[in-house]
């Protein structure tokens, strides 16, 4: 009986297709929506995918803010009883994140966004200072406050060495150097620290740290993180985090001093092919999985341990599906195996990059991924239409939205932001630690911490390094000697950083100067000159800074700068012309990594790798001149060729490494234990 009364459906459908109008893409879609409506009769459900109208309140209607408003009730009821009242709208335009640059307050007064970001090198229009800082994020915050449910405004900025964008912050070594220290609680107190300098200014969310363990140095993102071993990636991601946040479980944990950090980039960037930032990583999903499971997962597992609370998405492929697309990965194993209930953000305009021919799809995929918050920059007008047409088309279903803004909610809730007093006193009393000297202790401390003598020969009866402090007649040569920007690296200031005298700091010359100025003679050489009278050279070289993919290098460049080997050719021939091979030459390198230094390695009687300190030069002279010793340990492997990357981590391969992981000396020229 059923099956006749489809025969007569369909014929009856067929007559109708048959007699109608309408041509092309209209006919088809009659066709199609005809027949889903004759097999409806047939008792079959309405496809799940088609979303009832919403029953929710609308604009204008009185808004119940008793219960979410209440910070003495659960953080889920608060959670519910805010959702139940928001437009599918607003609930939309809570999953986006534009940058500061490209909003005005009216914007989020309109809008309701869930988010804004600073990126790389952005700040405010009237000017850089804290104050200027201070004044853009709290109107902006405020504007969040004037709209019809009042929810707070979640303000996010890479602090990723201290709060970096902003002119006069202290900037503490990047994460590799860090990897270097040994010194676990340091860390905490870095993370401690540059929160402060990021509330200070209003903001509430840190994109740091970096858990990627590189695997090969062409990768310009290497400095970004600590080490290339997995169990020292987690410990000091560990660390940061406990810094950031305060530690889970006590009253500090993101109380009015701390900020929310964010584990980025999900997951295993470092394993790139060739190093290439935002490449492919050439194994299919199940092995990538064992090899999640061997380990790469750790790092993640340790920061959602430590109570991290937000994770970003990394711009990487696996078997050629970004990240950003991949639901197994978001869904499935952070959110499902691994139980996270924060946030997870994507990364700037990283839906942008995926496999879905129009915008509108890259939407679609990066919600059905398991994105909650779309840190789609310039894009959030369209971001928001094409969110909503989608759930409205039933592509996109209501719980995955509600998923998504419960996660963006609860972090807020948890962070205390419906609680934040905007520009209250204890941002007043933060705002005078930015750049404090107290700050900049901790960063001179952690340069000192962080270097590592690589080199350290005899002269006579001294090693080079007592030899220098010997020394009464000082030769410092290198550009980088007194170059603030250099030493600082990418991610200050500028997002790209740049050379010369970009913020408030002490170069490595000025630092030198401060130290021995009274009982010896200094000079500066910009070629690599030496002098008759000198009896000690120190000598800066390394790399010039830069950021992201403007930093992967081939392994055939993966050395210093043109520049500084011009540098060193000279200082070799004056050397030798002048025939001072008995004086100490002491090399320290500035660089986000291990480059290839090989063939200089005889110029020098100590070589020191100083990573990129910051803005704290005296730590280096309080190790070269001072009472403390190095105590800093490599973190990588340093291969004498970088074309021999790939034996890297074999067998057998001794004579391709020039430094081990672990490697480090003292001023005795004793191998550190
Ligand atoms: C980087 C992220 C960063 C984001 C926001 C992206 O280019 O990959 O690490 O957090 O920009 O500035």
């Amino acid at each position: 009986m059923k099956r006749w009364r489809k025969v007569i459906a369909l014929f009856l459908l067929a007559v109708l297709v048959t007699v109608g109008c309408g041509s092309g893409k209209e006919k088809m879609e009659t066709e199609v929506q005809s027949e889903n409506e004759a097999l409806n009769q047939e008792g079959r459900t309405q496809p799940e995918e088609l979303n009832e109208p919403e029953d929710v309140p609308v604009e204008g209607t009185e808004v119940d803010k008793s219960v979410y408003m209440d910070a003495g009730q659960d953080v889920e009821i608060r959670i519910e009883a805010l959702l139940a009242q928001m437009t599918l709208e607003e609930k939309v335009a809570q999953m986006v994140q534009p940058e500061q640059a490209g909003i005005t307050s009216s914007d989020v007064e309109q809008y309701g966004f869930g988010s804004v970001l600073s990126g790389g090198g952005s700040s405010p229009s009237s000017g850089n200072r804290p104050e200027n800082w201070q004044e853009r994020v709290n109107e902006l915050k405020a504007a969040a406050l004037n709209t019809r449910l009042g929810i707070p405004l979640l303000y996010g900025i890479d602090a990723v060495h201290g709060n970096n964008n902003v002119y006069g912050a202290v900037i503490y070594p990047h994460n590799i150097g860090l990897g270097a220290t040994g010194d676990l609680e340091l860390v905490e107190r870095i993370g401690e620290a540059a929160a402060e300098e990021v509330r200070a200014v209003g903001i509430q969310w840190t994109f740091a740290p970096t858990l990627g363990n590189p695997q090969n140095e062409c990768w310009g993102r290497t400095y970004e993180c600590f080490s290339e071993d997995l169990e020292e990636v987690s410990k000091y991601g560990r660390a940061y985090i406990r810094g950031f946040q305060g530690e889970a479980g006590t009253e500090k944990y993101l109380d009015e001093y701390h900020v929310l950090a964010c584990a980025k980039h999900f997951v295993g960037e470092g394993y790139t092919d060739e190093g290439v930032n935002q490449g492919n990583i050439s194994m299919t999903q199940e092995e990538f999985d064992l090899l999640l499971e061997s380990g790469v997962i750790d790092p993640y597992t340790a920061a959602l341990d430590e109570g991290v609370r937000t994770v970003m998405v990394s711009f990487h492929s696996i078997d050629g599906v970004k990240c950003h697309e991949n639901k197994h990965l978001i869904t499935d194993i952070l959110k499902g195996e691994l139980g996270f209930t924060g946030l997870v953000v994507s990364d700037y305009n990283g839906i942008q990059q995926l496999s879905g021919v129009t915008y509108k799809e890259q939407v679609r995929q990066g919600i059905d991924a398991g994105i909650d918050l779309f840190m789609e920059v310039y894009v959030w007008e369209d971001f928001i239409k094409y969110a909503k047409e989608l759930v409205e088309e039933g592509s996109i279903s209501k719980e995955q939205i509600d998923d998504a803004v419960r996660r963006i909610l609860r972090v807020k809730f948890e962070a205390g932001l419906f609680e934040e007093e905007i520009g209250g006193n204890t941002e007043q009393e933060m705002l005078n630690q930015v750049g404090s000297i107290e700050h900049r202790e901790i960063a001179r401390e952690a340069v000192r911490k962080s270097l590592v003598l690589l080199k350290n020969d005899k002269i006579g009866e001294t090693t080079a390094l007592q030899a220098l402090q010997n020394a009464q007649n000082i030769r410092v040569c290198g550009q980088k000697a007194y170059d603030l920007g250099s030493q600082c690296g990418g991610w200050t200031i500028s997002w790209e950083g740049s050379a010369g005298n970009i913020t408030k700091g002490t170069t490595i010359i000025e630092g030198i100067a401060s130290q021995i100025m009274l009982e010896k003679t200094i000079s500066h050489d910009l070629k690599g000159e030496v002098l008759e009278e000198n009896d000690g050279v120190i000598v800066v070289f390394g790399e010039g800074p830069y950021v992201e993919s403007g930093g992967d290098r081939t392994a055939a460049d993966l050395k210093i700068s043109a520049a500084d080997e011009e540098m060193l050719e000279n200082l070799r021939a004056s050397l030798a012309q002048k025939n001072r091979q008995d004086i100490p030459v002491i090399g320290i390198i500035i660089a986000g990594r291990p480059v290839n230094i090989t063939e200089y390695m005889d110029i020098f009687d100590a070589v020191i790798m100083a990573w990129l300190p910051g803005t704290e030069g005296e730590g280096v002279a309080d190790v070269l001149f001072g009472d403390f010793d190095f105590t800093g340990k490599l973190n990588f492997t340093w291969m004498k060729n970088p074309e021999d990357m790939d034996e890297k981590f074999k067998e057998g391969n001794e004579d391709k490494i020039l430094f081990v992981r672990g490697f480090g000396l003292d001023k005795n020229g004793d191998i550190l234990e």
